[in-house]
């Protein structure tokens, strides 16, 4: 693994039409480490995720897993990339149709293909009972708070064993209290389970609880990345101004 990246973006560039949104991009994501990437809302935080995890196709540019391109690999090499992330939306996107239980089972049996009842069920109360749910299985989405939702779903991204977990903007619409339930959640998927973390984020604060790396996107480019502690010593004005006003939500601060 060079540098100890997991995941390397490198020199990526993404345009919707006239709306160039990435441009030049490069960042390295170490392994084991929670990297959490800052900056206002439209900028293109989401848009470099999805091209991390390949639902978007960047126009230029390379993002290399373990050191070896992504789109050099072969169907099955990508198939593994591809499962080797574990993803927390912003909404956390459960099956409403289905209950807690079924919900973290889906993963196993339709992408592990696992058929074992007894595992899963083991599997399933285990991981439950790991975010601070246990019992819940039988409730559906709808009988759920807004931070049981986000512990289910992350419960869900568990499920397939990941190497590496996604968090986008995990806490946006939740109340302090639970935010920082999350933030502990983030936490302990790192420490206990040794997994590198990847989070967006608006939320300053949290960011410096949690970061080892911090990386704020603006103006379609990385304009910073490096440890917290650089991140309050470095002099990039709009860092400063995030850092400075971070009492408030990063979108009231002005340009
Ligand atoms: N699939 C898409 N088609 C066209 N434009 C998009 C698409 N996805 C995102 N965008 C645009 O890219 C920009 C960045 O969006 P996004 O990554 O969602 O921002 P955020 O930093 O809030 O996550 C926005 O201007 C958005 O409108
Ligand atoms: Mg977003």
């Amino acid at each position: 693994m060079k540098n100890g990246y997991i995941v390397e973006v490198k020199k990526l560039s993404k345009s919707f039409g006239d709306n160039q949104v990435l441009n030049d991009v490069s960042i390295g994501f170490v392994d084991g480490e929670i990297s959490v990437v800052i900056g206002k809302s439209g900028t293109g935080k989401s848009v470099l995720i999805k091209n991390i995890i390949g639902i978007l196709k960047p126009d230029a540019g390379d993002i290399l897993y373990n050191g070896k391109s992504i789109y050099a690999l072969d169907t099955q090499e990508y198939t593994q990339y591809r499962q080797s992330f574990g993803y927390l939306f912003q909404e956390s996107a459960l099956f409403d149709s289905m209950n807690v239980f079924d919900n973290i089972a889906f993963p196993l049996v339709e992408v592990k293909k696992i058929k074992d009842k007894r595992y899963i069920e083991r599997f399933v109360n285990e991981k439950l009972e790991w975010v601070g749910l246990p019992g819940t299985g039988k409730l559906y989405p709808a009988e759920l708070s807004g931070g049981m939702k986000k512990r289910a779903a992350l419960a869900r991204a568990l499920a397939i064993s990941p190497q590496i977990l996604l968090f986008d903007e995990p806490t946006t619409g939740l109340d302090p209290v639970l935010s920082e339930s999350i933030d502990e959640l983030i936490l302990r998927v790192n420490n206990e389970l040794g997994l590198t973390c990847i989070v967006i984020s608006h939320d300053i604060p949290a960011t410096f609880r949690i970061a080892h790396k911090i990386a704020l996107l603006h103006d379609t480019r990385i304009q910073f990345h490096g440890t917290p502690r650089e991140a309050v010593a470095a002099d990039v004005p709009m860092l400063k101004k995030f850092i400075t006003n971070s009492f408030v939500s990063v979108d009231e601060v002005g340009d």
